[in-house]
């Protein structure tokens, strides 16, 4: 604990996925508790936290470059007669452990993303040793008894809640069962709580957060379970869960999306490729049409059903035949948003040791093709929306004075002309037109009756 007059500021760095964002948050909490508040740049820190993401090479580039600088400012405040403790949290801290110390002697504390309640007790060793703190361990049950519900007042009105971490699925091309361990869920009470916490405190809509959301799965409590025990919360109003497994797609998870109006229609389900063959390959355990069968389902129950995936190109192996397989899928789904990568071996993983690894032209090319259809097919998306009345939750201001941006149903971004006051409120929005990534609306009701939340 701090006990100088100025209260240590910490700054930290967010990367790759929303369970990182989701991480950062409860970091900050954490740090409060110690004296800690944070700060919006690294300058004026006296904690600087990278937390981490492992998935990509590049994510892991980026952040031994952000270390590098971050060793520097921490030399110049040295010169200055001030110290600032760097520490690299998240997956690339998981995988790469002692590495970073070994690499960047600046770095003082390395932990995987299971430990983060761990902190204060590795700063006070920190301080006490004056040497180096890596934690690796993969404590997952310790890590959701320890945080409890998040209690703290937030001004968000959109926000994630983590229920279920890591994967046992093992996907040949995938880090994350090694870097987040195990699938664990989160007790069912304690996320009840939590989301109760944040709704009262205004939070209008809740993203359920796991590596593999729909495994969730805590005392006999399914996630359509929890989304159910989720919608009697008075206040929250909308309820959206990421990411999921086709495997794990259960019909009760399926049914809820026509029965519970709180439950979004929007899905976001990674395919990765259109290819049996690939699929197989790559350990995914589902094929190209048992994964529109599920879409077939879903829309049959839920027929304005918007499906995002993600997809990965230039497999080790991939055949331009079964590319085109991944673009046909893509044809027969018509995404409404995709995200889409080039393969990346990634050490420690079966696909990684393969001989057939692809060429960069070859996947540059694949890459680019399929994002053009999925860009078409976005467009499309947002197109079939104009002339609809949307359903928009008003969440920031907009970049003009006097605009604000919410979002739809089915996530798209919403731009319209609003008084600040707004914000927090679920108004009925006109779409008029698309934008590059977003859509254009007009709100027509009653500016007297907008309320930020239903009344109590
Ligand atoms: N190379 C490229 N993309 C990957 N993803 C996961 N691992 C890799 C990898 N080795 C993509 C998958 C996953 C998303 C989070 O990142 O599409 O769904
Ligand atoms: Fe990146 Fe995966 Fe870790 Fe999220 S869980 S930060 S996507 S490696």
């Amino acid at each position: 604990m701090n006990d100088a007059e100025q209260p240590k500021k910490v700054f930290v760095k967010t990367y790759g996925c929303q369970m990182n964002v989701y991480d950062t948050t409860r970091m900050e909490d954490i740090l409060a508790g110690e004296g800690y508040v944070a700060t919006a740049t690294p300058e004026q820190a006296d904690l600087v936290i990278l937390n981490t993401c492992h998935i990509r090479e590049k994510a892991v580039d980026k952040v031994y470059s952000e270390v590098g600088k971050m060793r520097v400012m921490k030399e110049e405040r040295r010169a200055a007669g001030r110290d600032m403790v760097i520490a690299v949290a998240g997956c690339v801290a998981q995988a790469e452990g002692q590495e970073i110390v070994s690499r960047v002697k600046a770095v003082d504390l390395v932990f995987g993303p299971q430990t983060i309640q761990r902190l204060p007790r590795y700063l006070a060793q920190l301080e006490a040793t004056g040497k180096p703190v890596v934690e690796t361990e993969f404590p997952a049950e310790e890590k959701f008894a320890a945080l409890s519900a998040l209690n703290r007042p937030t001004s968000q009105v959109a926000s994630f809640l983590t229920v279920q971490e890591g994967c046992d699925k093992f996907c040949s091309f995938c880090v994350v069962p090694y870097t987040r361990g195990a699938e664990v869920s989160r007790a069912s009470e304690q996320v009840v709580q939590e989301a109760r916490n944040l709704a009262a405190s205004g939070v209008r809509e809740v993203t359920l957060l796991g590596q593999n959301v729909n495994a969730y799965r805590h005392a006999g409590v399914s996630l359509a379970k929890l989304v159910d025990k989720l919608s009697q919360i008075h206040g929250l109003d909308r309820i959206r869960y990421m990411t999921s497994h086709p495997r794990d797609m259960s019909d009760d998870l399926i049914e809820a999306h026509a029965s519970n109006d709180k439950l979004m229609p929007f899905l976001h389900l990674p395919v990765q490729s259109g290819s049996d063959r690939i699929l197989k390959v790559m350990n995914r355990g589902h094929t190209a049409q048992t994964y529109l069968d599920l879409l077939a389902k879903l829309r049959s129950l839920r027929p304005d059903m918007a499906i995002s995936g993600d997809f990965i190109v230039g497999f080790p192996g991939e055949t331009e035949a079964e590319f085109e397989d991944t673009l046909n899928l893509v044809r027969e789904v018509g995404y409404a948003s995709a995200y889409s990568f080039k393969y990346s071996p990634r050490p420690g993983t079966p696909a990684a040791e393969r001989k057939d690894q692809i060429d960069e032209d070859v996947m540059n090319d694949r890459l680019q093709r399929l994002q053009a259809l999925l860009l078409q097919q976005q467009t499309a998306f947002n197109q079939s929306c104009v002339g609809r009345t949307l359903d928009v939750l008003i969440e920031k201001p907009g970049r003009n004075e006097g605009q604000m941006i919410g979002r739809s149903p089915y996530l798209q971004s919403v731009n319209l002309t609003l008084p600040s006051e707004a914000r927090g409120a679920i108004v009925p929005v006109d779409i008029i037109a698309i934008g590059s990534n977003s859509l254009s609306g007009q709100y027509r009701g009653n500016l007297e009756s907008l309320q930020r939340r239903p009344a109590a």
